[in-house]
């Protein structure tokens, strides 16, 4: 397991935040009462109540969430709750490598088919994460891993999926690029150390080579701006591309803070997914969650209202975009991965108290529709 705080600092992400700064939520504010009743009210309403999988479908559109198969086989409610909301799911740990090749060539995949199988029973899309990751995998998994093994794992995976009429398309790259240039050997693609573009390539292939009629996708987090690590994911996708090799989609994963602290670069988020549409490579939202840094609003309401402008502001620069495919990491902050203790910022493991303000998905801990699904549905309309 990698050290939090080292990966949340990697996945100090690109933060969307400052829209505070910005003056975004200040004017906001201003008609913050009269938005959140318009919101609240428009939830009851019979558009409002729509699940979102049909208001995004309606737009050709389709909204999703990581689902946990723990929680599917003993919460109902939740089992409920996705079947309603989402046209597509994206397995949160059941397709890593350390649960479908936990021991050299056994292969299990008992926890991925029941979530396969409640895909199918429910008409859903599932989304194959991840085939190739730095972590996430069984001990005697290297990083990089040699060929030999990737050649093994994606062909006992890919291959079971093969017919599968739920599984669609596959992570094949996950979190490949590195956070900085002092975590790199590589200048121009700047990916991990140890990982040489060549191997991304012949990742690729071998994935095409096991099955290639699904769609395949790099994922990457903090790429939502013009950094230099959106320009390095760039380049690896550019170069993908021009080795010939099948690169469908590209994951914009979009685990955002929002704080005072940091500017959200929308002209740079822009300019990440128009080179992206330019490349042929289309951008997805694969991770979608917002995380409201310190210091905390005086209120719950205020966090849920400004979580909720922050989804409405970020969804509206990527539907112009023509993103068309919007998953969010879970459903419910019930369940969300930032209150796990594995992952829970430090700033927020350390104050109890601040906890309940990490509210960063559509439905509340009770499985409460939030302002934030009402803005997401509003996005989509
Ligand atoms: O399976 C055990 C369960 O039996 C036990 O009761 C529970 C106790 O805490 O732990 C469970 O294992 C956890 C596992 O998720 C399943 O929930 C691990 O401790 C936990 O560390 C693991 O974390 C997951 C992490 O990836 C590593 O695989 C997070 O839930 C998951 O949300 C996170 O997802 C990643 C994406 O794959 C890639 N992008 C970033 C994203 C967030 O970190």
């Amino acid at each position: 397991m990698p050290d939090r705080r080292k990966f949340l600092k990697r996945a100090g992400y690109t933060t969307l935040s400052a829209l505070l700064t910005m003056g975004f939520l200040q004017k906001d504010k201003q008609k913050e009462d009269h938005s959140t009743n318009t919101l609240a009210a428009n939830y009851t309403s019979t558009n409002g109540n729509s699940p979102l999988r049909q208001l995004a479908a309606a737009k050709g559109k389709r909204y999703g969430a990581a689902i946990d198969g723990e929680f599917l086989q003993i919460e109902k409610d939740y089992a409920n709750l996705l079947a309603r909301e989402c046209s597509i799911v994206t397995p949160n740990g059941e397709l890593k490598w350390n649960a479908t090749e936990p021991q050299p060539g056994k292969f299990t995949f008992e926890s991925a088919d029941a979530i396969a199988n409640f895909c199918q029973k429910h008409n859903m899309e599932l989304h194959g994460h991840t085939l190739f990751w730095y972590t996430g995998n069984p001990p005697w998994v290297p990083y990089p891993p040699t060929l030999q093994m990737i050649e093994r794992h994606l062909t006992g995976v890919m291959g079971h999926y093969r017919n599968s009429p739920v599984l669609k398309s596959w992570d094949v790259a996950n979190e490949i690029i590195a956070d900085n240039e002092n975590e790199t050997d590589n200048a121009t693609y700047g990916l991990r150390k140890g990982v040489k573009p060549e191997l991304i390539r012949d990742l690729f292939k071998i994935a095409a080579s096991v099955d290639s009629s699904k769609k395949f996708c790099i994922n990457e987090f903090g790429i939502e701006g013009a950094t230099w690590k959106s320009d390095r994911f760039l380049k690896m996708v550019e170069y993908l591309k021009n080795s010939g090799v099948k690169i469908d989609e590209a994951g914009i994963q979009s685990h955002l803070w929002f704080s005072t602290a940091y500017a959200f670069d929308e002209k740079g988020f822009n300019s990440v997914l128009k080179r992206l549409n330019d490349l042929g490579v289309k951008p997805r939202i694969s991770e979608l969650d917002i995380i409201i840094d310190t210091p905390l609003p005086d209120s719950i309401k205020k966090l849920d209202q400004m979580v909720a402008d922050s989804y409405k502001r970020y969804l509206d620069l990527c539907f112009a975009a023509d993103v068309d495919t919007v998953i969010t990491w879970g459903i419910t902050d019930r369940h969300t991965w930032i209150r796990h203790p594995d992952w829970m910022p430090a700033k927020f493991k350390n104050n109890p108290s601040m906890q309940p303000f990490l509210r960063p998905l559509p439905l509340d801990t009770n499985l409460q529709p939030k302002l934030a699904r009402n803005a997401i549905a509003q996005a989509f309309q």
